[in-house]
């Protein structure tokens, strides 16, 4: 093919649509129905598989009876632990599906039927019967329990799960101030629209999967040792993913069903879980049962500052939510403490949940701040002033840029919190008590390696591949726009793949991190192209010029520095004086996150996170019975979520911060800081208007009256 030459070099006509509101690149795609997720594609010949849960938390399978599943002439195969392919020991039992006949907690993967239907499948996996040893089994956190243990390491990059500075005893002694209390947060569930859902097929010895997966890649080289297979023989695909709010972060038993069961019935397999064993086999986020310290001098200069932690783990594998991690940086204290400690519980294993330690943990801090700031007869806006830190106080590293104190000031001025009068409960509008609340927010900024291809075609547009995914947030639009900038191009002849393993090295859509992961290969491609288009005079060779960059090198190259996204939130409730029902009045959130690269997408990020903190203050409780075993509400009916109703008037908006210590696009994570103190403002704007201090969420009636 011959084409014009064409001079990509200059395009500075068309002006770059970063910071401003662009629509998502695949919205349209989306709300036609066009997109397709995992389980909509097509696949010739393929077969249904429907996954079998335990129904006790803990013993043995003694027997399984497939005679009436196998009756049904639509049911290919019932593979349970005698007859799965062997897996390789990876250290994680849920991983390790149908291995042996022990159960570690209910709704436990015990046996996959495979039939032609789904309804086939379904209706076979209901006729099984299995048979088992039961054991006495424990749901109930008990921190003095004797499963209980200081764990090394809490989830995270190298943060340790103990921190000590100082001489706390001492300062606390000394304090002028002080408060000591005690917070829980219950269990929270991921439940993202799209369940987990796989697409498995056998190629010889190469897997293709198309699975509703957050990270492509990184479930590659997880699968890989499991299956016992080189990770270039597994091929991740998913374009589309209705959500994942970090159960997708690794694979977890349905790819791995999936993929067993296609290789027993010699045919591509689908398996998505149903909303209710999204409550088993996705993840969910431990309980936290907590306890804050705080000394402060009579100016309200912290002086000691202590932040402990129980929760739980599974029998399958040692997770370590990080709850304390936010409380060794966001304040100075002259000593500090952070300690988690974990017990083995026979549940589903926890793992990573809409921001991770940050969202429970903040929780408790922020109450916490509340209480010493009127304990100090202080404006707690003013409390958090006097205590932002210089350097990042645990690790002595200087801040790539630090939002807070702007943060405060401008959300406390847009939201009007200069008017307040701190009297508590003197406010009234009929039945309703009215009162303001604040906090702080907060979420660190992690980077990591990835490698991207960026092509520009003959006619001059640009294709740019990055094995990352678009949960939904509207990724693939930051980087359309990030790479239109780059060569500047308008965003219709710019293209970005995503969602493929076979693109190379990628972290997850997750720790807020995509995009900046993610962009930084790509610009590094995108510059290396168009200084190699500058040296032809802009002229396109013929079959186009292609650049594959890693981003690992200049990564490791980095100024060490301590990166964090920071925010301020500020809420108004009312508060039903007889039956205490909580409204949500106001939410404002004003935030510190680099450059904005896309205004819409970016505010619906904000927001989305403080509505997940609205859903934290007021409705979201997992509840483990005892007796059961296992979450007796797991549906969408019994756990609450906000509704329409409960979203009254939140809005986000952000400072202007250049910050050039971060990464060529100079951006943060903006997907988790939303839900960070949210649940803790309104909690002190429910003690601003009644004086009743809540420290166990959710906040339901009984805790209010
Ligand atoms: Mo998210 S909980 O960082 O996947």
């Amino acid at each position: 093919m011959t084409s014009t030459p064409t001079d990509v070099r200059r395009r500075s006509d068309t002006a770059s649509t970063v910071g401003t509101s662009v629509e998502r690149v695949d919205g349209l795609s989306k709300v036609t129905g066009e997109a397709r997720y995992s389980y909509e594609i097509p696949s010739k010949g393929v077969r249904y598989g429907w996954i079998v849960g335990s129904t006790i938390a803990s013993g043995r399978i003694t027997a399984i009876d497939d005679s009436a599943t196998l009756a049904d002439p639509e049911v290919l195969a019932v593979i349970d632990h005698r007859s799965a392919p062997r897996l390789r020991a990876v250290g994680d039992t849920e991983l390790e599906i149908l291995q042996s006949d022990a159960v570690r907690f209910h709704g436990q993967v015990i046996a996959i039927v495979v039939a032609t239907s789904p309804e086939a499948a379904r209706e076979g996996a209901e006729q099984l019967q299995v048979s088992y040893e039961q054991r006495p089994h424990s749901v109930v956190l008990d921190p003095d329990g004797p499963t209980v243990y200081t764990p090394e390491w809490v989830n995270g990059l190298n943060e340790r799960a103990v921190t000590e500075f100082g001489e706390i005893d001492k300062e606390l002694s000394e304090a002028a101030v002080s408060i000591d209390s005690a917070y829980t947060t219950p269990p929270h569930h991921t439940s993202p629209m799209e369940p987990h859902a796989t697409m498995a097929r056998w190629d010889g010895d190469d897997l293709l999967l198309h699975n509703s997966d957050q990270a492509p890649y990184v479930t590659t080289t997880i699968l890989a040792p499991l299956l016992g297979l080189a990770p270039e023989h597994i091929r991740v695909v998913t374009e589309h993913i209705g959500g994942g709010f970090g159960s997708k972060f690794t694979p977890r038993a349905v790819p791995v069903a999936a993929t067993l069961a296609a290789k027993v019935v010699g045919a591509p397999v689908k398996i998505a879980l149903t909303r209710q064993q999204m409550f088993s086999l996705a993840c969910h986020r431990t309980e936290t049962q907590q306890r804050v310290q705080l000394g402060a001098d009579i100016d309200g200069r912290l002086r000691a500052l202590v932040h402990t932690a129980s929760q739980y783990t599974s029998q399958s594998f040692e997770f370590v939510e990080n709850t304390a991690t936010s409380s060794r940086m966001l304040y100075s204290a002259v000593a500090r403490r952070t300690h988690h400690t974990v017990g083995r519980l026979d549940v589903p294993t926890p793992g990573p949940v809409r921001t991770p330690g940050h969202a429970v943990g903040l929780f408790a801090l922020e109450t916490a701040m509340d209480e010493l700031a009127l304990a100090l007869e202080l404006d707690p806006v003013e409390l958090r002033l006097r205590n932002i830190p210089e350097r990042d106080p645990d690790t002595g590293e200087a801040w790539s840029s630090h939002g807070l104190a702007e943060c405060l000031r401008l959300g406390a001025r847009t939201f009007g919190w200069g008017d307040r009068d701190p009297r508590i409960g003197t406010r009234r509008r009929g039945r309703w008590l009215l009162g303001t609340g604040m906090a702080s927010s907060t979420h660190p900024d992690y980077t990591f390696p990835a490698v991207a291809t960026v092509r520009v075609e003959e006619d001059g547009s640009v294709v740019a591949k990055v094995a990352g995914a678009d949960i939904g947030t509207g990724a693939r639009t930051a980087l359309t726009q990030l790479t239109a900038e780059e060569f500047g191009l308008p965003l219709s002849q710019v293209t970005v793949l995503l969602g493929d393993s076979t693109y190379g090295e990628a972290p997850p859509a997750g720790g807020s991190a995509g995009t900046s992961s993610w962009t930084w290969p790509i610009i590094t491609a995108a510059r290396e192209l168009t200084a190699q288009l500058d040296r032809a005079h802009g002229v396109v060779p013929r079959g186009g010029l292609e650049v594959t960059a890693n981003s690992a090198d200049a990564l490791a190259k980095r100024t060490t520095l301590s990166r964090h996204t920071f925010g301020a939130q500020f809420a108004e409730v009312a508060v039903d004086i007889d039956s205490g029902e909580v409204r949500v009045e106001r939410l404002h959130g004003t935030f510190a996150a680099g450059r904005i690269i896309n205004t819409r997408t970016t505010r619906s990020q904000f927001m989305g996170g403080m509505i997940m903190g609205v859903g934290m203050a007021l409705h979201e409780a997992g509840h483990l019975d005892p007796e059961f075993g296992d979450f007796v509400n797991h549906d969408l009916a019994s756990y609450h979520v906000p509704a329409h109703a409960d979203v009254r008037d939140v809005w986000a908006d952000w400072i202007d911060e250049v910050d050039e210590g971060l990464n060529p696009a100079g951006v943060k994570g903006v997907g988790e800081v939303g839900i960070t103190g949210t649940a803790a403002a309104i909690g002190n704007a429910v003690h601003h208007a009644t004086g009743v201090r809540l420290r166990n969420l959710p906040f339901t009636i009984e805790g209010v009256r």
